[in-house]
């Protein structure tokens, strides 16, 4: 039986990890403040902003919450953000995403400055990630990374297949297999012959955005397989991309919906938040 990769322990053991190294910047003075900005009130949106500020109280993160008008214009949205850049005591400035179609996504994350950008979407970011020099990784794939790493799963050597090439998850999360060292290939919607492809993962990251899409004929046996995906199915419950009932069985290791990746994120946000205090110190 597949070994079940617990995002939400591991989640829970860096969230105490970061809590503890905060109490410790603490007593050198140096607080720590995350900006979080929502435009709109999509529903979802809301609970992950909600969730990151639960995280922030727990970890002892400042946390500032602007909710703004669906209406607000993009050069309103923009003052506040050269405002925050500005401000010496926000140390991190995360924009929830999506934004109203009438605002220009990738301009608004180009504003934010670099060494404020927890979520790791910023082009220097991403252009330091694709040359190993240093900077803020995207956190679901750093999330999976560590799952991976605590799960005792080596990456070194192994076949990596991705399947989805988002900017959030699967460019940043191929760059990050690779400076793993392992041997990776990105399938996406033109992908011919995919279950072949997929077939030859050892370890299998799934972000299609269609439920239960990946059954057993896409994995080789005792292959690790991640799911990235969370959706409601037709009973309301939440499940991956993945059909988890018929991957398990043949898997080595797996990760569930809800509890495997989704914690991971947030945790990671919370890392690149007590990173950033080192940057910005
Ligand atoms: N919307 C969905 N996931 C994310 C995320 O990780 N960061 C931001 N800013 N918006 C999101």
């Amino acid at each position: 039986m597949a070994q079940i990769i617990d995002g939400k322990a591991i989640s829970a053991q860096i969230k105490d990890e970061l809590k503890e190294k905060v109490a410790n910047i603490k007593k050198d003075g140096i607080t720590l403040c995350l900006a979080v900005i929502q435009v709109g009130n999509d529903p979802a949106s809301s609970v992950y902003v909600g969730n990151k500020k639960k995280a922030c109280e727990y970890i002892g993160i400042e946390s500032l919450a602007y909710e703004l008008e669906e209406n607000t214009t993009q050069e309103e949205l923009l003052d506040l953000i050269h405002e925050l850049n500005k401000r010496q005591d926000v140390n991190g400035i995360l924009v929830q995403l999506p934004l109203p179609k009438h605002i220009d996504e990738d301009m608004i994350i180009r504003a934010i400055d670099p060494s404020k950008d927890v979520d790791g979407f910023h082009p220097q970011s991403v252009g330091a990630l694709c040359i190993g020099q240093k900077g803020f990784i995207s956190c679901t794939p750093a999330g999976i990374i560590q799952l991976l790493k605590r799960s005792g799963i080596e990456i070194a050597g192994k076949e990596c297949v991705i399947i989805g090439r988002s900017n959030i998850v699967g460019k940043p999360m191929a760059l990050l297999l690779l400076r793993e060292n392992g041997t990776v290939t990105v399938a996406h919607s033109k992908t011919e012959n995919l279950k072949e492809v997929t077939k030859r993962a050892d370890i299998l990251v799934v972000a299609v955005g269609r439920p239960k899409m990946i059954t057993r004929e896409y994995v080789k046996e005792g292959a690790v397989v991640i799911d990235v995906g969370i959706h409601r199915n037709e009973n309301n419950k939440l499940c991956g991309d993945v059909d988890y009932d018929d991957v398990a069985p043949i898997c080595s290791a797996i990760t569930p919906v809800p509890g495997g990746v989704g914690p991971m994120t947030i945790a990671m946000l919370m890392n690149n938040c007590v990173e950033s205090a080192h940057l910005n110190s």
